[in-house]
């Protein structure tokens, strides 16, 4: 089946333009706030800055990628005017995704600005790694208090298989810069599969603890054609938990960082354990955040093709944001009730990459 996703010009069928109307009837609630019409509260955007990667994960990306033209791309203005919008809005908490962000020039200056932004508690980000040992010290200045690294493996060769092109030892030192500068907190993601990186769960939690900081484990998702029917990979998280209690004690945690991941401690250790259990524990109720792609298309929904594209608004108006907010409120009476992933596994409904959407 063709990928609309591997087509930059393909626009998926459900991306519907929004023309705003010229009274702010869209909003139904207390300006200021973004309530969808299931009563959660949208307080997190996710914001992906560029949908290019150093890396090619097999299970994000497919071997030969075209990127979008860079026209088609947000500049950093449009993505502040963007993240500004969102905190004029009632979001607290902004995680800058990619891609890569940090092959993005100028990332830097982006979160510096995004962190200044009055109303905002927390600008985060989500990295590879690959560019960390030069960034840890200039995101930390710019205000970055957290930090979340993707690392699925701790053995060289497989990082190449599971990455195509990634260094393991370049991601290392990045992972020893981001604790050298002192961020508040570092947190591991690594995505579970079966026979490729099931055997190091206990090693890698292993290595989280040596290092005092966390790791959640993510089950794989169903997210653009990538060649394997995912189901031969996928590993749940009840038995990574079945696994890992081989070795640790494990004692559940009632701590949540307001995302879908559930928590476990192991006594007189630092590190949280989470798991981000997309088909065993669907995690839609308690939603609060929305994705904003890198080419401006607003998601509400990671499981669902309906968006928005911001992007004709941000050009059309430059000096004017209201069209801009009126169609994320729009977004809030679209957001999608809940997603059945599991269901998805091997046909996967969503065309597009993580790497579109950020994660
Ligand atoms: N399923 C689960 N996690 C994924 N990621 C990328 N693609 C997928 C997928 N299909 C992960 C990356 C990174 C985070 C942003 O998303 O490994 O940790
Ligand atoms: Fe790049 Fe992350 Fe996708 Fe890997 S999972 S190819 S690191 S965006």
């Amino acid at each position: 089946m063709r990928n609309e996703s591997l087509n930059p010009e393909a626009v998926p069928q459900s991306l519907t333009g929004f023309v705003p109307t010229t009274t702010a009837a869209a909003s139904q609630h207390a300006e200021g706030t973004l309530i969808d019409k299931y009563g959660r509260h949208v307080t997190y955007i996710r914001l992906s800055i560029t949908d290019r990667c150093d890396f090619r994960c097999t299970y994000c990306m497919a071997e030969e990628m075209t990127f979008l033209p860079r026209d088609q791309v947000l500049t950093l203005e449009e993505c502040l005017r963007i993240a500004s919008t969102f905190v004029g809005l009632g979001v607290t908490k902004v995680r800058v995704t990619g891609g890569e962000p940090l092959v993005r020039h100028n990332a830097v200056w982006l979160m510096e600005q995004i962190a200044r932004l009055e109303g905002l508690k927390e600008v985060v980000i989500t990295t590879n790694g690959s560019q960390l040992d030069r960034f840890a010290q200039p995101l930390f200045d710019a205000g970055v208090k957290r930090i979340n690294i993707s690392l699925d493996t701790l053995r060289a060769e497989r990082f190449k298989e599971i990455t195509r092109i990634g260094d393991l030892a370049k991601v290392l030192r990045g992972i020893e810069a981001a604790k050298a500068v002192g961020f508040q907190r570092i947190k591991l993601n690594a995505v579970m599969m079966r026979d490729r990186n099931d055997d190091e769960l206990i090693d890698l939690v292993q290595f989280a603890i040596d290092k005092g900081i966390d790791i959640s484990f993510i089950e794989e998702m169903p997210l653009g054609e990538i060649g394997h029917g995912r189901q031969s990979t996928y590993f749940s998280t009840e038995e990574a938990i079945e696994r890992l209690q081989t070795r640790f004690t494990l004692l559940p945690s009632t701590e949540s960082s307001g995302g879908p991941a559930r928590y476990w401690r192991i006594p007189d250790t630092q590190s949280r354990i989470g798991f981000i259990s997309p088909h065993s524990h669907n995690f839609c109720d308690s939603c609060n955040r929305v994705r904003i792609t890198a080419r401006g298309e607003l998601y509400p929904c990671l499981g669902n093709n309906d968006a928005i594209s911001l992007l004709p608004l941000l050009r059309e108006h430059p000096d004017d944001n209201a069209p801009l907010k009126e169609a994320i409120m729009h977004t809030m009476g679209i957001k999608a009730k809940g997603h059945d992933f599991t269901e998805q596994m091997n046909s996967p409904q969503v065309v597009r990459f993580m790497s579109m959407t950020g994660g």
